[in-house]
């Protein structure tokens, strides 16, 4: 079973953290119309049959109307073939979520949505120049639960002048409001970001690692008493309510991404789509390749595989590894393992090699020990 994402590149706002790609610029319909012809060309050949998960993100999906949506979701219709009971989600910014917009995005076809809140604080809203605040991200939630069972939100920990309190009101809103998933991440300072130069700059003060840590363990002691699974490193959902399509990123699945600087995965290439909407416009209206492709060694599959299992609750298995891979990892990484094991940061659960709650918060120190 494949996926497919598309990217909306536009936003209302620069977010000071943020690095995915965007423009401010509003040329929607040119873009829309791009992103139409390149499903249509079809340049990466990749097999488009069972087609389980559409994910459309950004950028900001929800800011370009129910029509130019309409519009790209008909074209996958017809040019894939779709499974009955596909999850088709729309990313979604709290300030574009109006009961109009939720029914008319339901009534073409989406099942989930997934809704940037980031923070209930009004200040740090600010801070990071998102274009919502709190009481909006609150009707959002409020009326997203109206016509949606599968919804998720998005939050963020870790913000400059955090403290455990504000966490905890955070936290508190899951309760109160209990979407099925939830993502939180722990902000990460991205070059070419504004965020980036303020810290750089001394502009703008981190929290420490020590309070960064303490927020890492109230998020997993609240996640799991209100219920939640924590099936990904920075992913939580209600019994059933995973991400089937990000599951697919974690799984070895193909996915086809489309839209300017979109992403793609076929199990033997990595692609990825020119990140700049006019030199995008430019090559698919002239059918000139809009992507650059990588074809992946056997040792960037292994690793790739460890990368992605060790974000999961399953994690890495080691039978995977010896039958399909040819690596003994227990043996290649003895020394490695053992030690981790000993320092409480992996342990081995169903013959698979998993986090603990202190490994997750040190994910990339344990990832470069294992991979090869
Ligand atoms: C690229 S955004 C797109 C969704 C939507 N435009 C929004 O802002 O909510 C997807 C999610 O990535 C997360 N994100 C983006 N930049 C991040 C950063 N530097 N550190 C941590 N999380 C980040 C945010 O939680 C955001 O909701
Ligand atoms: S976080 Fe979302 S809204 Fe903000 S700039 Fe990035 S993509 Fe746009």
């Amino acid at each position: 079973m494949s996926g497919i994402y598309i990217h909306i590149p536009f936003c209302k706002k620069a977010c000071i953290y943020c690095n995915f790609h965007f423009s401010l610029k509003n040329n929607f319909s040119e873009i829309i119309g791009c992103i139409l012809t390149e499903i249509e060309l079809n340049q990466k050949k990749i097999s488009k049959n069972k087609i389980s998960t559409i994910y459309f993100g950004g950028g900001t999906p929800s800011l370009i109307g129910t029509d130019q949506l309409k519009r790209i979701l008909e074209c996958l219709v017809k040019n894939n073939k779709l499974n009955p009971d596909c999850e088709i989600t729309i990313e979604a910014n709290p300030d574009d979520v109006t009961i109009k917009n939720i029914k008319s995005w339901k009534s073409i076809g989406f099942n989930r949505i997934s809704l940037g809140i980031q923070t209930f604080d009004n200040e740090f809203l600010k801070v990071l120049n998102r274009a919502h605040n709190s009481k909006q991200g609150i009707a959002a939630i409020k009326n997203i639960k109206k016509e949606f069972r599968n919804f998720s939100i998005d939050l963020m920990f870790g913000i400059p002048g955090s403290t455990i309190k504000k966490l905890k009101y955070d936290l508190k809103m899951i309760k109160e409001y209990e979407p099925p998933h939830v993502s939180i991440y722990s902000l990460d300072v991205e070059k070419k970001t504004r965020l980036y130069n303020m810290v750089k700059g001394n502009k703008m003060k981190l929290p420490s690692n020590k309070l960064i840590s303490d927020q890492f363990d109230l998020i997993f002691n609240e996640m799991d008493k209100m219920g939640y699974i924590n099936y990904e490193i920075s992913s939580f959902c209600k019994n059933g309510f995973e991400s089937k399509h990000n599951s697919k990123y974690w799984s070895n699945e193909k996915y086809i991404g489309y839209g300017p600087g979109a992403h793609s995965y076929d199990k033997k290439f990595r692609y990825w789509n020119i990140k700049n909407n006019t030199e995008y416009v430019k090559k698919i209206r002239e059918d000139i390749q809009v992507y650059e492709k990588e074809e992946l060694t056997k040792t960037q599959k292994i690793n790739e595989y460890i990368m992605t299992k060790m974000r999961t609750r399953e994690g890495v298995c080691f039978k995977t590894l010896k039958d399909d891979m040819r690596l003994n990892l227990g043996l290649e990484k003895k020394k490695e393992i053992e030690f981790m094991k000993k320092v409480n940061i992996v342990r081995e659960k169903n013959k698979n090699l998993i986090l603990t709650n202190e490994g997750k918060k040190i994910l990339d120190y344990v990832v470069e020990k294992l991979t090869i």
